[in-house]
């Protein structure tokens, strides 16, 4: 493949000489559009962008585009977004479902083959933290760290206190799916992890729950890719939880592209 690209490079005409001719000839029209803000900040990374992409253009194509026509900056957008979308967890979780699945229906004991995707899952969890408050009196009285708790005193614990403790998890505040896995890989159980909480009084409903969260999770991720709307970005979006009782996100609209057009 490398060979036939730097051959096809070559049939396009582009000799060095050609393409330092280009490349001199796309500085003086970024020059120009640099000049135009008069010394204002301005989206650097956007006119570079236009400019490399420009370049490859005028080999591919033999022609360059200006930097206000639509086609052209929409389309240099997309690739960007694609790239950097690239490294993104979600994207890596699709790589291992395609990888260890394929196009076949997702089982809940394809689980224990699918490490990374249980880390994602884990991560978001412990992030989302959605049921952050526990309630309950004890039975009996109970001394806790010195302290007496009378018995029927209610008692409400936080699970942020947990999941955003910084002696167990290093920056807890960074999504950071790589701390359920171990150096090879594979999928590690942590104990500060209790999003249904510990003890007799937790959740009942885990098993239901953590088979529900996998198989949606996991088989539309197998089937789309999900971004903001057009001309939001994703740091635009806005997840932050509603408060209440039980943290849900705040109603927002994503696009959901299939991955394999049927
Ligand atoms: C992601 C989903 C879920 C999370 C994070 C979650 C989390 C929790 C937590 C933290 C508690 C302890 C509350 C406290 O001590 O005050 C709890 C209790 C409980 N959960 Fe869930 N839960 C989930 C889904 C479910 C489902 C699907 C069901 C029902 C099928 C369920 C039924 C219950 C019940 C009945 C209790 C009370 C248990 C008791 O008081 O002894 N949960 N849950």
């Amino acid at each position: 493949m490398r060979r036939f690209a730097t051959s096809a490079l070559k049939d396009f005409g582009m000799g060095k000489k050609a393409i330092e001719e280009k490349i001199i000839e796309e500085c003086q029209h970024l020059f120009e559009v640099i000049t135009k803000k008069e010394g204002k900040p301005f989206d650097t990374d956007k006119a570079v962008n236009y400019a490399v992409s420009n370049i490859i253009c005028s080999i591919v194509y033999g022609k360059r585009y200006q930097y206000d026509d639509k086609e052209f900056t929409t389309r240099v957008e997309r690739a960007l977004t694609h790239t950097q979308l690239l490294g993104s967890p979600l994207i890596q979780v699709q790589e291992e479902l395609s990888r260890v699945i394929g196009s076949r229906q997702i089982r809940v004991e394809d689980r224990k083959n699918l490490p990374y995707t249980d880390a994602v899952i884990h991560e978001t969890q412990r992030m989302a933290d959605i049921v952050p408050m526990l309630n309950f009196c004890p039975t009996e009285d109970v001394t806790l760290q010195g302290f007496l708790i009378q018995k029927g005193t209610p008692v409400y614990s936080m699970l942020p206190s947990v999941h955003q403790d910084e002696s167990e998890w290093e920056s807890p505040s960074t999504f950071k799916p790589s701390r359920f896995l171990d150096k090879n890989g594979t999928f590690v159980k942590r104990d500060a992890f209790m999003v249904f909480s510990a003890g007799p009084r937790s959740c009942i409903g885990e098993g239901l729950a953590r088979m529900e969260i996998f198989l949606f999770f996991s088989s539309l991720l197998q089937r789309f890719r999900f971004t903001p709307p057009p001309g939001v970005t994703e740091d635009e979006l806005d997840l932050d939880p509603v408060l209440g009782l039980i943290l849900s996100p705040t109603p927002h609209q994503l696009c959901a592209h299939p991955l394999h057009p049927t």
